[in-house]
């Protein structure tokens, strides 16, 4: 069985390095973290390898798998290459989404093949993430040979490879900030609204929770012309200019919030078809 040297493992280190562990896919020889205690708990989760914090401990592997945090990875992709605890045509790749396997460069210079993995889910919960892996979507990018190896591993692991350009992965990774993070953070600001309303957080989660599906479910059925509802969708100025107001005087936050994302609403209303009059007195109110 193949090889793997872990280098980092929190939530996404520890998610993978079981998953491989227990499907047989790899076997996990070395994982080191910032101190032994926490690669020592890593490796009790993961059910295999041998815990380590300096990188000189490292024995060469056939995977070495960087998941530290990403403005850590310059400093580990050092470590191993100047120790030179590498082997020879090894395949060392990175989980950031945001950063392009370049970065990764001095350990090329070492006879590796590298690349970046990132795969499309949020690792909150390891134990979770582990059980839940299979068709994750999973980005790869960087030499060929790497991304062939890393397509094979991803796919024997039942998740969904697809290739990503290096160069624009601040914008692609910006998409899953989006889509993934912010979400959370307005479904945030959506509840201090509903609690400055007087209703408690828990019945605000209830009242939220099957609109939020279902906005959700619609996006995806319709895109997101067909799915937009509401004041905007309607053109109703008027109403935009209360809301706005209100917003304003309460909570300077949230009216930036609803301001910024009115206006890509008020682009969706005008493919929708709203009265363009309607839709330029919001773009006022909003501006
Ligand atoms: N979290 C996600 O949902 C997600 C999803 C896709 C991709 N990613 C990417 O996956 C990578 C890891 O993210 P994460 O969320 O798993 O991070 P994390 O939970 O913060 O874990 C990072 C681990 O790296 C260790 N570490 C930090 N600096 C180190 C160093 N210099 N040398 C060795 N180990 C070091 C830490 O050790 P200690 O425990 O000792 O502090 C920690 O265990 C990042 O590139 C991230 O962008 C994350």
């Amino acid at each position: 069985m193949e090889t793997l040297t872990l280098i980092g493992a929190g939530n996404v280190g520890k998610s993978m390095g079981r998953l491989w562990a227990r499907s047989k896919l790899l076997e996990v020889r070395h994982v080191i973290n910032r101190t032994l205690e926490s690669a020592t708990r890593a490796v009790e989760f993961i059910g295999q390898g041998q815990p380590v914090s300096r990188y000189d401990e490292i024995a060469p592997s056939d995977w070495v798998m960087i998941s530290v945090p990403d403005d850590q990875i310059e400093f580990a992709c050092a470590q191993v290459a100047e120790l030179n605890v590498l082997a020879l045509g090894a395949t060392v790749f990175h989980c950031s989404g945001s950063r392009p396997s370049s970065l990764l460069e001095p350990v090329r210079r070492r006879g590796c093949k590298i690349a970046s993995m990132h795969p499309v889910k949020s690792f909150a919960d390891p134990l979770q993430a582990s059980q839940t892996f299979a068709q994750t979507p999973c980005g790869i990018e960087g030499d060929d040979e790497a991304c062939l190896r890393l397509e094979g591993l991803v796919v024997a692991s039942g998740a969904k490879p697809f290739r990503l350009d290096g160069s624009s992965k601040l914008l692609y990774h910006a998409g899953t900030v989006m889509v993934c993070n912010y979400l959370t953070a307005l479904l945030e600001t959506g509840f201090r609204c509903y609690e400055a309303a007087g209703i408690p957080r828990a019945r605000a989660m209830e009242l939220a929770a099957p609109i939020v599906a279902e906005t959700v479910r619609n996006v995806f059925k319709s895109g997101t012309v067909a799915a937009l509802t509401g004041p905007i969708a309607r053109g109703d100025a008027r109403l935009v200019a209360d809301q706005s107001l209100a917003l304003q005087q309460w909570d300077s936050a949230a009216s930036d919030v609803y301001k910024a994302l009115g206006a890509i609403a008020v682009q969706l209303a005008r493919e929708k078809g709203a009265a363009p009059e309607a839709l330029a007195s919001i773009s006022e109110t909003i501006g």
